[in-house]
């Protein structure tokens, strides 16, 4: 198989959902720089939850969700996993629902994302939507990452500002700018799409009883990505010897950390240095955690589980899909699943980007596959409920 094959197409092919826009020319003019709106991004968007799935999952233990009101009380936030009767309190409130990581619940949510796909998936957070009532919105505030707002079911208006004063309001659950002043207005009909860059302020009013989806994306901070550096570093760094001081001099004020000692500390953080000079290692650490499930995410084994044999032949005759759950990505020969290095042999290293690119194996690419290496590997990932027969 080509490499080429595998690649996400001619970046200067007008897409529809970008408004005709090229995804090198929406990259080039809007990403990270101004908002685009555009006007039936997806005609005839078909949402991938109703409202009742939605209410559904934001009362389960494995999703993430909030419910979000206002009344004349003020703000109020609550954390789910939410019951029927936090919903029935909600009478004489706006309020909102929010759920995260749809597509962990929903194939089409995956193919919603997929329409993104010129924007690499280890930028990619996840589709979170959320369920109105009307007049209800989470308040004017901004994120600190890239989203395209989708319209579902209902209309909502969207008022947006380029404002630089993003100081909060005080003493509010939730994160509301104190001084929003909005200097567009939009409504947005199902299959209408909004793109804001990061840090511009937003405020999305339902018009109607509504769905919208976010196609977010994450930016880990240089903060969270330096601590998972040092800490990958202390469980991956191995260095030898203790401190030593053979030529220790008399003390002069016992109570000093003298000069002498330290330089031997400091020859000790320049070996640290030296160890993780490779780019082995920066590639370990950022595929273990750009592939992390989130906190709350548990992957069960199958349930019986087949035999080597039987799941050959399985996947053999109807391929394989990535478990919902699964963040699988590659930096050149190396492959990370689910927070963890993944091994693959170099013989088999086509197959696994094209799994990690598409998200699927069809029946003929597997059968066609006669390497032992590579039907163990995807066995493995089958065993540990990461992989599923399609
Ligand atoms: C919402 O869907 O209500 C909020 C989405 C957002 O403002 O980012
Ligand atoms: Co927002």
């Amino acid at each position: 198989m080509k490499k080429t094959a595998q690649k996400t197409g001619n970046a200067d092919r007008p897409l529809a959902h970008l408004g005709g826009l090229s995804a090198g020319q929406f990259l080039r003019r809007y990403w990270q720089k101004k908002p685009l709106l555009v006007r039936q991004a997806f005609p005839g968007f078909a949402e991938p939850l109703t409202k009742r799935e939605v209410l559904e999952l934001a009362r389960r233990e494995d999703a993430e969700s909030r419910l979000i009101a206002h009344s004349i009380g003020g703000w109020t936030l609550q954390h789910g996993p939410l019951a029927r009767r936090d919903f029935s309190a909600m009478k004489h409130t706006r309020w909102t629902v929010l759920v995260q990581d749809t597509q962990h619940f929903s194939n089409e949510a995956h193919d919603v994302l997929a329409h993104f796909n010129f924007i690499p998936h280890a930028r990619v957070d996840d589709l979170m939507v959320s369920y109105a009532v009307p007049g209800a919105g989470v308040g004017p505030h901004f994120d600190s990452y890239d989203v395209f707002l989708l319209q579902g079911t209902g209309s909502r208006r969207w008022q947006i500002s380029a404002q630089k004063d993003l100081s909060l309001k005080r003493g509010v659950p939730l994160k509301i700018l104190a001084h929003f002043k909005a200097e567009q207005e939009f409504v947005l009909e199902s299959g209408d799409m909004l793109y804001l860059p990061p840090g511009f302020a937003h405020n999305g009013i339902a018009e109607t009883e509504c769905l919208t989806w976010s196609i977010g994306f994450r930016a880990p901070s240089q903060q969270e990505l330096s601590a998972a550096l040092l800490d990958y570093l202390r469980d991956e760094i191995e260095l030898d010897g203790q401190y030593r001081d053979p030529g220790l001099s008399p003390a002069r004020f016992p109570g000093e950390i003298d000069a002498a000692m330290r330089q031997r500390v400091a020859k000790l953080l320049k070996k640290i240095q030296e160890a993780t000079r490779g780019a082995a290692h920066q590639q370990r650490c950022l595929g273990c955690h750009l592939t992390e499930p989130k906190p709350h995410i548990f992957f069960d084994p199958p349930e019986p589980i087949l035999s080597n044999r039987a799941f050959r032949r399985a996947a053999s005759g109807q391929g394989v899909v990535l478990d919902l759950k699964t963040r699988f990505l590659f930096a050149d020969d190396l492959f990370f699943m689910n927070g963890s290095e993944f091994p693959v042999g170099a013989a088999d290293a086509e197959l696994f980007r094209h799994l990690a690119n598409t998200r699927r194996l069809s029946a003929d690419v597997v059968a066609d596959s006669a390497g032992e290496t590579f039907h163990a590997t995807l066995y493995h990932a089958y065993g540990d409920g990461f992989l599923q027969v399609a």
